[in-house]
């Protein structure tokens, strides 16, 4: 960053003052250190307000193509890391504007024409958010895609079903992956929902009450690409609601990855040893040789910590603003880049690691045979011939601390030592007592059933346009 020898005559702001401003206020109030990622948002808004201000006769065709000129060599150098940003200069706004009009005078002067920096870093942020929120949806899908895949080779893998993590029933590894894709689901419609908020146009608030030049704000608004222009310039300049809702679906998306990224700690584990994934996504230890790690799935869910943090911080930099603009508004950025830093990674990163999972069906299959998954089978099944439900809940209490006792399962007892418990029990209860039985039971729109699974995988599908 270039400390260069502005003094106060050199800014844009300043006429009204008689002694340069301190060095620590410099680099306390100074943002482009961070707000210089809104560079090209910056321009494209910049590049839209002068077409319209000439298309309503205030800027002359000679200064808007200096404009135009100005600013795509100034893109160019950005581009390719040749701007040199200056401290001095305060943030991405004025570090431009003071660039374009040292490269095409006057013209460059003319640009903040009826606009202020109020409403040019609120468009600038709406389009930043708009941006990310195009590119984290395809990657939500990208993940989604490795889930149905996965959940498809595994429509019928047998796996206990947890419930306060004691094993409650058999459930299909697939059914479970497909739980997360519902999650994730619901979280692209989040973000596509938001989008359409994001996308409402400030430009033309100016400072906070609007310009008494002749502008014509739909048209800028179709040079951008929003879908509306805001209808309360107040409101307009001081509006962060954007940004904490795109940061509360953020931390939604983080919420559901770190409730997977705890299964996948606990499935890799060696006390289950359900799955094992690839190396290339572990690490190892620096001191115990026989380690291997699942840190992505321990950084996504410490991460997640990071991005609830930026929403409390959003709430909280908004909750006590009066109206309109105030210069907290510029603490919207950092966490807000790091909200959108945190999700990419971590989304693409979990749409690569999911396909590297092995599955190990048989250590799965033990582990639905151990805590008597199909009790509530044999409930059912006793309710089928005539037993109450409550009166079979009991019955087969009994008959599950029998066989604890016995150190077997209740597919292990005798029908005879069933039958102990009620004499309705026939042989057909064997059928319900296994772990295919129990699955194939559960047979309806959202059930574990493998033909249900399969069927879910095709709508899956479906919702992804695949
Ligand atoms: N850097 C400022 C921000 O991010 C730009 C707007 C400054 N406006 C002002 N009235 N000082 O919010």
């Amino acid at each position: 960053m270039q400390a260069s020898n502005l003094d106060n005559r050199d800014k844009a702001w300043s006429g009204r003052f008689s002694e340069p401003m301190s060095e620590l206020l410099k680099r306390y109030n100074a943002s482009v250190g961070f707000d210089k990622r809104l560079a090209e948002f910056d321009i494209q808004g910049s590049l839209a307000h002068a077409k319209m201000l000439n298309k309503v006769g205030v800027l002359s065709n000679d200064d808007l193509a200096a404009i135009e000129r100005g600013m795509a060599e100034i893109l160019a150098d950005i581009r390719e890391g040749r701007f040199d940003w200056s401290v001095d200069l305060e943030d991405v706004h004025l570090n431009i504007e003071k660039r374009l009009t040292d490269k095409v005078g006057d013209a460059g002067k003319r640009l903040h024409t009826g606009r202020s920096r109020n409403d040019q870093v609120a468009t600038d942020i709406r389009l930043y958010v708009r941006d990310a929120i195009d590119q984290i949806v395809p990657l939500i899908r990208a993940v989604q895609t490795s889930l149905v895949d996965l959940a498809e080779q595994n429509a019928d893998t047998v796996m206990p079903g947890f419930t306060h993590l004691q094993v409650a029933q058999p459930v299909t590894f697939g059914h479970h992956l497909l739980a997360y894709f519902e999650m994730l689901e619901r979280d692209a419609e989040r973000f596509t929902d938001a989008r359409r908020r994001v996308n409402r146009m400030p430009l033309g608030s100016a400072a906070l009450a609007g310009t008494s030049y002749p502008i014509e704000r739909a048209y800028t608004a179709e040079l951008l690409g929003f879908e509306q222009v805001s209808r309360n310039s107040l409101d307009a300049v001081s509006d962060r609601d954007f940004a904490i809702e795109f940061t509360a679906a953020a931390s939604l998306v983080m919420m559901h990855l770190s409730r997977l990224s705890e299964e996948l700690i606990l499935w890799m584990s060696p006390r289950f040893g359900f799955i094992d994934i690839a190396d290339r996504f572990c690490t190892g230890s620096s001191i115990m040789p026989q380690k291997k790690n699942p840190d992505v799935a321990e950084l996504a869910r410490g991460k997640s910590g990071r991005v609830f943090g930026h929403l409390m911080g959003l709430l909280t930099l908004m909750k006590g603003q009066p109206l309109t603009y105030n210069k907290d508004n510029q603490e919207d950025k950092e966490p807000l880049f790091d909200t959108v830093d945190t999700l990419t990674i971590t989304l693409s990163i979990y749409a690569d690691m999911m396909r590297g999972i092995t599955v190990k069906k048989e250590a799965m299959r033990a582990a639905a045979l151990q805590g008597f998954a199909t009790a509530t089978d044999l409930a059912d099944y006793l309710v089928k011939r005539g037993l109450p439900f409550r009166d079979a809940h009991e019955t087969v209490a009994r008959a599950v601390r029998f066989a604890e006792q016995k150190g077997c399962d209740l597919a292990d007892l005798s029908l005879a030592e069933l039958q102990a418990f009620h004499a309705s029990i026939e042989q057909d209860v064997f059928a319900v007592l296994t772990l295919e039985g129990s699955l194939n039971s559960r047979n309806h729109i959202g059930g574990t059933a493998p033909a249900q699974v399969r069927a879910a995988v095709v709508e899956a599908r479906r919702l992804l346009g695949l």
